[in-house]
């Protein structure tokens, strides 16, 4: 058993040829007016702000950001098709096909990297149709209602996510797989390989 903990300040290890691991922010519906869109919701920065921050973040942890956003379900679900065997990680604000998109949820159960839910918002604290996630159950972990810290914090969550993958242990536990105490049932899309 290994002894260290990889906490979030973790720096993610090197991909394939010793290149940086690139992370794939994806952003779907309405997300290109935010700046514009119920600024007392989602406050006044826009998503080019909100990216700059992950690649900030993302940079100082040795990891790569390549960034889109799409109005179309289906144009999301590509993109998701298109990290396959190429990123070892997603972060996904998917809108409000979060709520709704089996599309989506489908296609990030077939990801095998890393996957990182967040919003801008904290859903769960809003309209009841908002409740409900279908990428949660397909996601490593969920990081909601922090505003566009929410993104600088899910790529620190990629970062240790990657490190223990490598080291075979516990997200931020230090523990092997499966020695935890309430180790549970992990998400939907599974353990993939390590780095892709
Ligand atoms: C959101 C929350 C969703 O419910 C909503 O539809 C969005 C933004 C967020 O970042 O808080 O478009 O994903």
């Amino acid at each position: 058993m290994a002894s260290a903990s990889p906490g979030l300040e973790a720096t993610a290890p090197p991909g394939p040829g010793g290149h940086p691991p690139l992370v794939v922010v994806l952003s779907g519906p309405n997300l290109n007016l935010l700046g514009e869109r119920q600024p007392e919701v989602y406050g006044a920065a826009t998503l080019a702000e909100h990216v700059t921050g992950a690649r900030e973040e993302a940079t100082a942890l040795g990891l790569v950001v390549e960034d889109h956003q799409t109005n179309h379900e289906g144009d999301l679900v590509e993109l998701v098709h298109q990290a396959r065997g190429r990123a070892a990680a997603i972060v996904v604000n998917a809108g409000a096909l979060t709520h709704y998109s089996w599309s989506l949820h489908d296609a990030l159960a077939a990801y095998d990297g890393v996957v990182v839910e967040v919003h801008l918002s904290n859903p769960a604290a809003r309209e009841p149709w908002r409740h409900t996630s279908v990428v949660a159950p397909v996601a490593d972990g969920t990081v909601a209602g922090f505003g566009g810290l929410g993104y600088r914090l899910a790529i620190r969550a990629v970062a240790s996510l990657l490190t223990a993958r490598v080291a075979g242990l516990e997200p931020g536990t230090g523990l092997e797989p499966g020695t935890g105490p309430e180790h549970a049932a992990g998400p939907e899309h599974g353990t993939g390989p390590a780095l892709r």
